[in-house]
């Protein structure tokens, strides 16, 4: 069993599969919180491995930039490969003051001007959602570990660098709502649900488009540890 992007074996990855964007961020991950950890994917250097957290087996894949990127690897993973949970784990800007740098959002809608789901299934709309039942689970085991986490539309944005005649950052929140960027969730929502499978994305906010401030190396790791947590707790359950 193997896909064009994917080498693993049938059976050589969990149900669930935590994915950061970086894939040294996935081999960081198993070297750091999980036991027994197997590399299953290495083509392209798109590092994932299965390992185990308390016991239960869990894969942590990258996800490379973008949706593009992300629609390649999580279609195979739920199609091909039997995955019924993705929780994608990355970092996010904000866009208004209710968002500190260091805090933990969960999406619970993304917000795009991609045209991934029209182009992938000819779906129609800007809003895809994550799946309610995988957002109720990772709610409940960050309520227990008493991490806040904040509930926020996100924009994928399909750009990174933008030039000033396409806007401001105030437009995507004031008319769409969106509380910061990253730029994944909106094609990995749209996959799952085409596939009948379950999303989620947790972001650490790592930068501000209103104070400007970014994450120093050591608020960086803290933050991450405490999503990672969240994600890690959920996905034993
Ligand atoms: N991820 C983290 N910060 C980002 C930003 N400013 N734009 C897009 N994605 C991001």
């Amino acid at each position: 069993m193997s896909t064009p992007h994917n080498e693993g074996k049938e059976g050589s990855i969990a149900g669930t599969v935590l994915m950061p964007g970086d894939p040294l961020r996935a081999k960081y991950i198993a070297d750091t919180y999980l036991d027994q950890a197997v590399l299953f994917n290495s083509v392209r250097n798109m590092l994932g491995y299965t390992g185990y957290y308390k016991g239960i087996p869990v894969s942590v894949m990258g996800s490379g930039m973008g949706m593009p990127s992300i629609g390649i690897y999580s279609y195979e993973l739920y199609k091909f490969y039997g995955v019924e949970n993705i929780i994608r784990i990355g970092s996010a800007g904000a866009y208004c003051d209710a968002l500190d740098i260091m805090d933990i959002a969960l999406a619970d809608s993304a917000w795009s001007e991609s045209t991934f789901a029209m182009a992938q299934a000819n779906v129609s709309g800007d809003i895809q959602y994550p799946t309610e039942s995988l957002n109720e689970e990772i709610r409940h085991t960050a309520e227990k570990l008493a991490i806040p986490v904040r509930m926020c539309r996100v924009h994928s944005s399909d750009v990174f660098y933008h030039e000033e005649c396409v806007g401001s950052y105030r437009d995507y929140y004031e008319k769409h709502g969106c509380a910061c960027v990253e730029m994944e969730s909106y094609a990995l929502f749209h996959n799952a649900k085409i596939l009948g499978k379950r999303a989620a994305c947790l972001l650490t906010i790592s930068d501000s488009f209103v104070t400007h401030r970014e994450l120093s190396a050591k608020e960086r790791q803290t933050s991450f540890d405490a999503m990672m947590k969240i994600a890690l707790e959920t996905a034993k359950v």
